[in-house]
């Protein structure tokens, strides 16, 4: 049975398309990825899914029940970690959690019981008496996890989870959200923009861009559709289409194209293609003045289907501002 199905899915905030067309499924017990840029539309969809927004038109399907028809029942059996920062600082990790708690009406008791269940899931137990003011970045999270866990969801929505943690954090929190599909089999949708996440972590992936799903399969279906290495090259020339032909009309060359200023080239076996290539290209005086040789990623299949670069830094400043006006609010 599937966890999650989507079709059609539209949300418009005014003029600005936030949403558009989605349809994709989620099996049970799933780890499934949304991947996309900034204003992709990935929180909008979490936000719909997790009955927080209302569509503008189509339709969503969460463990069985319908978002909007019966938002109460899809509620009872999801759990959500915002993108935003949620624990409050003044309380202790386990107060924290007994808030929670409270939010989905758990008695006392069982809620305690549980709260220091998940908190020994997430390594929590020894930092569960101190306020999260003294927490690292990455405990916070685990908090914001760990409060998630809570009411024991079939369905886990995690709106980038590693959002502005370094790499040593970011892979805990990654074994994390493993363990809870493999251990507790439950079913996981995230949203990153950090294409290495995706790679490594998702079943599945969709990526999104400009509200759209232009892409979804597992990783190695994705970069097996790009169909061999990249080669990139800077080149002096005064027409790119003369570059594209000559590099074209080599055998192992399946696709070359002009983009941003760099020749990317899709080759058979780079390793041989490459110093055939620079030949070419300089027999007839063509002077190349940088070469880069890529095995594929998701960055490559996300510039391939979105003809736009996808890197991290890409949003850093916008994040990096983003999570100081939260701070500041939370501070307020
Ligand atoms: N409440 C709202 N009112 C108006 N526009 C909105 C609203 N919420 C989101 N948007 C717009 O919808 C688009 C998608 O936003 P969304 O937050 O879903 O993107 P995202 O993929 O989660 O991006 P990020 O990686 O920055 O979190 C953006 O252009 C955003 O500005
Ligand atoms: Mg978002």
């Amino acid at each position: 049975m599937s966890a999650i199905i989507v079709e059609r899915l539209v949300k418009s905030f005014g003029k600005l398309i936030a949403v558009n067309e989605a349809s994709f499924t989620v099996d049970e017990g799933e780890l499934f990825g949304f991947l996309g840029p900034n204003g992709a539309g990935k929180t909008t969809t979490i936000n719909i899914l997790t009955t927080l927004l209302i569509p503008s038109s189509g339709k969503a399907v969460v463990g069985g029940f319908d978002v909007v028809a019966e938002a109460e029942k899809v509620r009872r059996i999801i759990g959500l970690v915002p993108q935003d920062i949620t624990v409050d600082d003044d309380l202790t990790g386990m107060e924290n959690l007994m808030l929670h708690a409270g939010l989905y009406h758990l008695d006392r008791q069982g809620a305690k019981r549980r709260a220091k269940e998940v908190l020994e899931l997430l390594n929590l137990t020894d930092a569960a008496n101190r306020k999260v003011e003294t927490y690292s970045g990455g405990m916070r999270k685990r908090l914001e996890l760990a409060a998630g866990l809570m009411h024991h969801p079939d369905i886990l929505f995690l709106d980038e989870p590693t959002l502005g943690l370094d790499v040593q954090t970011r892979t805990a929190i990654w074994n994390y959200v493993k363990k809870l599909r493999d251990e507790l089999g439950m079913t996981i949708f995230l949203t990153t923009h950090y294409m290495d996440e995706a790679d490594a972590l998702c079943d599945r992936i969709a990526i999104i861009d400009h509200g759209r799903i232009v892409a979804i399969d597992t990783p190695k279906s994705l970069k097996n559709s790009l169909g061999g290495d990249i080669i990139e090259l800077e080149v002096m020339h005064n027409n790119p289409e003369d570059v594209v032909q000559l590099i074209n009309k080599i055998d192992s060359v399946k696709k070359a194209a002009f983009m941003d200023g760099l020749f990317r080239v899709t080759v058979e076996r780079g390793e041989e293609t490459l110093p055939m290539m620079l030949e070419t290209l300089l027999r007839k005086g063509h002077r190349v003045t940088r070469v880069i040789m890529k095995k594929p990623s998701l960055e490559e299949v996300f510039l391939e289907y979105t003809g736009r670069a996808l890197r991290a830094e890409q949003g850093s400043w916008e994040e990096a501002f983003r999570q100081r006006m939260i701070i500041q609010r939370a501070r307020a």
